[in-house]
């Protein structure tokens, strides 16, 4: 038995892949990844393949940066790990006032987890107990988006929105207020820009203006909502619902889990337009892609309420065992050294624009309904027929087909359903782009025949 052979039957014999029918699973044999080069990735047969999906959104120098590797490895000859509950580390700390420094408007404490979904449960839990504290314990409920994601835990799933991975969670989920999708090309309210005058946004002031007394917070992914398919809201969307709930005095909590670090083009998608949460979810990009580290951002404002003395338990009954890990921390100290020092976002700039030229043709394609593209996260979405916007049948899998068709032109992505999402590292090179476009124009017309 080969190795690679080897490694897919104790896969195979004992592996639960996330999000896979595993019925399936046998019939395709996945690539073994052993190694990662930069934007690049190598299976176990020697093949490279760009990373097209920065290994699930995470991605941000490429892979096994020196700087990175050596202060992971710095760290390690210090302290592997030690716990937040009665202590503190250096790294921990400076991560923390680091984060207060480059995240937008007053948000000043952080709270350490180890995903996005942990970095969301904390939010919501911070919103909910803040207002029990704040003499306001009515405040109870959230506001969340049609088709939003927020990670897999219960609370969540709970704000998330996308039917086929929450509906059969239902019955143990909590009730939550839903704004219409700000999906302009397929409008649920059936409007048209800019005429709408963002009506799916200003659907929140009838909302909060009836129920805001019980209201704690909204949760949104700002600008890009990235599970539902890259969904690209209209400029000032994210603004108007910030200027709505500032109003109302409900908190707002930035998800950013997805679009910070750089992924839209700013280091956080809050400052495309000025908008200056109560709450903030970062994770996946945090450390640069390498291990895993959330932080929910809180303002001082939030932190306060939670002060007290002893017996007032006004404290935030909440910590993971791997809370503020000293290796993590070290890493997106490193990261966020790398951010600044090469200035990431700017140098980004050109590769995003190179990214949208080509973007052009793959958008005049047949079976390519539409691209949509904020930064260097895009999504383009195949449609059975262009003219009337009439989807694949899903059991066709289309999506599918097109990223397993690229890997043989040298490219990884993946696909959310008939949407394939393109989210390349931001140190990508404009061959790198190249190499990718190229990769998804031949998949896509091998498969759609188009
Ligand atoms: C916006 C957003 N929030 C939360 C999460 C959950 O993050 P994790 O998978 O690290 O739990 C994701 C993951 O894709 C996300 O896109």
């Amino acid at each position: 038995m080969s190795r690679t052979q080897e490694i897919l039957s104790q896969d195979l014999d004992h592996l639960w892949h996330p999000f896979t029918q595993m019925k399936l699973w046998p019939g395709e044999p996945p690539l073994v990844i052993e190694r990662g080069k930069g934007n690049y990735l190598i299976d176990t047969e020697g093949n490279r393949y760009f990373d097209g999906v920065s290994s699930l959104w995470v991605t941000v120098h490429g892979h096994n940066h020196p700087a990175i590797n050596q202060a992971i490895a710095e760290q390690l000859k210090h302290l592997d790990h030690s716990t937040l509950l009665g202590l503190t580390h250096p790294l921990a700390a400076r991560l923390a006032a680091e984060l207060a420094r480059v995240t937008p408007g007053k948000l000043n404490k952080a709270f350490y987890s180890e995903s996005g979904s942990t970095a969301v449960e904390i939010a919501l839990k911070i919103a909910y107990q803040y207002w029990q504290q704040s003499g306001r314990p009515e405040k109870k409920t959230f506001v969340a988006l049609g088709e939003a994601y927020h990670g897999d835990t219960l609370g969540a799933v709970s704000v998330g929105g996308i039917e086929l991975f929450h509906q059969v969670y239902g019955p143990l989920l909590f009730p939550v207020h839903r704004l219409p999708q700000p999906f302009c090309r397929q409008c649920p309210l059936g409007l048209k820009r800019p005429s709408c005058d963002l009506a799916c946004a200003q659907a929140l002031e009838p909302m909060l203006a009836q129920h805001g007394r019980e209201i704690c917070a909204l949760i949104v992914e700002p600008r890009v909502q990235g599970a539902a398919g890259i969904i690209v809201q209209p400029n000032g969307y994210v603004r108007r619902l910030w200027e709505i709930c500032r109003k109302h005095d409900v908190l707002f909590i930035a998800d950013e889990v997805a679009t910070g670090f750089g992924r839209t083009g700013t280091l956080f998608a809050c400052e495309l337009e000025g908008v200056e949460p109560d709450l903030m979810c970062l994770g996946k990009g945090l450390t640069g892609g390498v291990l895993p580290l959330a932080a929910t951002m809180a303002t001082d404002r939030v932190y306060q309420a939670f002060l007290g003395e002893f017996d007032e338990f006004k404290t935030f009954f909440h910590g993971h065992t791997y809370t503020g890990n000293p290796l993590a921390c070290a890493a997106a100290l490193a990261s966020l050294g790398l951010m600044e020092t090469n200035r990431v976002v700017e140098g980004a700039a050109p590769v995003i624009e190179h990214l949208a030229k080509g973007l052009e043709a793959i958008a005049r394609m047949d079976h390519v309904v539409q691209v949509r593209q904020q930064g260097l996260m895009a999504g383009v979405e195949l449609a059975r027929d262009k003219a009337t916007d009439t989807p694949y049948d899903p059991s066709l899998r289309m999506g599918h087909k097109v990223i397993m068709a690229a890997r043989k032109h040298g490219v990884i992505i993946r696909p959310l359903g008939d949407t394939v999402v393109l989210m390349p590292p931001l140190s990508s090179t404009t061959q790198d782009i190249d190499l990718l476009l190229s990769a998804l124009g031949q998949a896509i017309a091998e498969v759609t025949g188009g």
